[in-house]
């Protein structure tokens, strides 16, 4: 399996060799939306016409564009004038083709008897009433409205209020603090913020709305605060600026005449999960974005009539956005949204949930199915999986011992599994198994979605061999792409198109491709470890120790060593059962020497209860790079539960021989 032997234009360096291949079964690939390779020869050939061709299908036009791409590297634009109303798309036209009583959402609260169904024809009432509300507040065509909420129906319903009137939404992930959501409301100089009293997370009350004034009282342009009653509990209140949002949308008219959107007005400005620096307020369009998500939800997950769809990430990120509000309505799919934690009361909740609603199609991250392999295989078995005819994940490289876990023991060994590349600057999937199609490999993305020129180049630009390791990046334009940072165009230019040519999009990500052709993602370039010339991914050094029968997760770091540059720190969480003994951790830095190299033994592992997190569930190398060298901590207030490097550092400070 390994292979040190560098490549002179390496940037870094490729060393597992993962060969288990997954063919698509004859039954799934019957079924299938897309059964052969046809679109991608006809992407193949004319990517502009391809994407033309979806642009008729899958979206009703008030105006059908007679346009299509206009590229002045690295800006673009798609079907300028045509002219649409996303609500429209994602609710009235399902319900004029009759399917108003279809469910949208199987609503399930975190609390276990709280849950609702809403059908087409209520989210459309409810998202004209909340139209109507915000209009009555001024809000007007080009306003941008703050969503500061937790996962429940009236998120997506003002989302898609805010599409009906053609302001664009910021919505704010629920977890963030005051003072994350002060900024992102400051840049994007939002003039209504909708909140809600509380909101439930792990059997506690999130307080959004004190978090939410604290926010505003900060930011000038806030002019109003709309608050949904949740829990019902009292929060303080401001009569001048605060409104109920029963009250305010009681009285409304439950219908709303749609505002006429161009295609490339904006539809939203989401700012990226950044671990550093001030958040990217990524702006989205209005026609390519949707259908970018409506093409990839359908074609990538296989969607039918009757499927029952689960994303099971947070609205507040941008796999929310595309999948689980934009892709799936304009689809007309009925979904679960979930309100709370997986753990909640216990780990097998999304197992009892996928059973209580029959679902077909379940989507989530890594990161989780990790926790899920720690927690054990008893906790599936509780439940009648059967309904299952997919699964997905985004978000991280997925160890391939993860990845067999999942098709093992929530497959059925039946179920394709589409491990689905993309960003929130991307808007929707670009690489992708197509699961009636793509043979899977576990660990791999695979393959770039039809009409995507994706590859991996050198630091001069050149295509690198197969097998090396490189920056990912894009080479052509595609309707979902972000157009710009709001207001901050020239740190579009330089943050991604300027390494290269400026039609080349650095992604950030670093990649290899095997001889196939599959697209491997070795983590973000930034995190690459370099032991004595040699760059090292993270990913394959936390895919291989989570290969250990012992290891549910591991996550590895460079510290500076005077000698080789760096040296290699992993943290390593255990699976139950397992003592944290000195001698387990010698047997897992000769378990990765044995594996990928001896170049790759790490100088230390360590072990924890946890792993520092981000709040969307990426681990924070930067972090854990600090514990490794024993430095003061930097920033941890974008972090999920700060105690957790607290006890690492003691931990890491002990092993290492550091005194404090
Ligand atoms: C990582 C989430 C490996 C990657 C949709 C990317 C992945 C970043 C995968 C974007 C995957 C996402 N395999 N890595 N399937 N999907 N990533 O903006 O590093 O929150 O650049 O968007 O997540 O994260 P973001």
């Amino acid at each position: 399996m390994a292979d040190t032997a560098g490549h002179a234009h390496d940037v870094i360096e490729g060393l597992l060799d993962e060969q288990r291949v997954f063919p698509p079964s004859d039954e799934f690939r019957a079924g299938a939306i897309i059964r052969d390779d046809s679109v991608y020869r006809e992407a193949e050939s004319d990517f502009e016409g391809f994407w033309a061709r979806l642009a008729e299908e899958f979206i009703d036009w008030y105006e059908q564009p007679t346009e299509c791409l206009k590229w002045t590297a690295p800006h673009c634009t798609w079907f300028e004038d045509g002219v649409l109303n996303v609500s429209v798309n994602c609710l009235d036209r399902h319900i004029d083709a009759g399917h108003g009583e279809r469910v949208a959402f199987h609503w399930e609260g975190e609390p276990a008897d709280d849950t609702r169904d809403v059908t087409y024809d209520e989210l459309l009432a409810e998202t004209c009433r909340i139209a109507n509300g915000l209009k009555s507040l001024g809000v007007r065509r080009g306003d941008r409205v703050g969503l500061y909420m937790g996962m429940v129906p009236e998120l997506p319903a003002a989302m898609l209020a805010c599409a009906r009137i053609g302001a664009p939404h910021v919505v704010i992930f629920g977890g963030f603090s005051a003072e994350s959501l002060a900024d992102r409301l400051d840049s994007a100089g939002a003039k209504v913020l909708i909140t809600q009293d509380e909101g439930w997370r792990k059997r506690l009350k999130i307080p959004l709305k004190e978090n939410a004034d604290a926010a505003a009282d900060r930011v000038p342009s806030v002019e109003r605060v709309v608050v949904l009653r949740r829990t019902g509990d009292p929060v303080p209140w401001n009569d001048d600026r605060d409104v109920w949002l029963d009250e305010l949308a009681a009285d409304q008219p439950d219908t709303c005449e749609p505002e006429r959107m161009g295609a490339e007005d904006t539809l939203f400005l989401l700012h990226t999960s950044g671990t550093t620096a001030k958040p990217k307020g990524v702006q989205h369009t209005t026609g390519g974005y949707l259908l970018q998500a409506a093409v990839t939800h359908k074609w990538v997950f296989d969607i039918h009539d009757d499927t029952v769809w689960w994303c099971a990430a947070d609205i507040g990120w941008v796999t929310g956005h595309s999948y689980i509000v934009y892709g799936p309505l304009a689809n007309g799919t009925t979904s679960v949204l979930y309100e709370g934690d997986p753990a909640c009361p216990d780990w097998d909740r999304h197992w009892e949930v996928i059973e209580k609603y029959r679902v077909t199609a379940y989507y989530t991250a890594p990161t989780l199915i990790r926790s899920f392999v720690k927690a054990g295989p008893e906790y599936p078995a509780k439940h009648d999986l059967s309904s299952l005819r997919l699964l997905g994940t985004v978000g991280e490289p997925i160890n391939p011992e993860a990845w067999l876990w999942y098709w093992r023991y929530i497959g059925g060994e039946r179920c394709p599994i589409v491990d689905t590349w993309w960003q929130t600057e991307t808007g929707g999937i670009l690489i992708t198994p197509l699961p009636g199609v793509t043979e899977l490999k576990p660990g791999s993305a695979t393959v770039p979605f039809p009409g995507i020129q994706a590859d991996i180049l050198d630091e001069a630009g050149e295509p690198v061999v197969r097998g090396s390791g490189g920056f990912l990046v894009v080479k052509n334009p595609w309707p979902g792409m972000f157009r710009t940072l709001w207001q901050d165009d020239e740190r579009y230019v330089e943050a991604y198109f300027s390494k290269y040519e400026p039609s080349i999009y650095v992604v950030g990500d670093a990649a290899k491709q095997d001889d196939d052709g599959y697209f491997w993602i070795m983590g973000r370039i930034d995190d690459v470890i370099n032991v004595a010339g040699h760059r090292l991914s993270t990913t394959e050094i936390e895919s291989t120790l989570v290969e250990h029968p012992a290891v549910a997760e591991a996550a590895a770091t460079g510290a500076a060593d005077p000698v080789r540059g760096q040296s290699i720190v992993c943290f390593v969480l255990l699976k139950s059962g397992h003592d944290q003994t000195p001698e387990l951790a010698e047997d897992l830095r000769h378990f990765v020497a044995d594996k990928i190299g001896k170049i790759a033994r790490p100088a230390a592992v360590l072990f924890g209860d946890d792993l520092p997190k981000t709040r969307s569930g990426k681990i924070m190398r930067r972090l854990l790079k600090d514990i490794a060298e024993g430095h003061e901590l930097g920033d941890t207030t974008t972090l999920r539960d700060a105690e957790v490097v607290v006890d690492l550092k003691q931990k890491a400070d002990l092993v290492m021989g550091r005194s404090n």
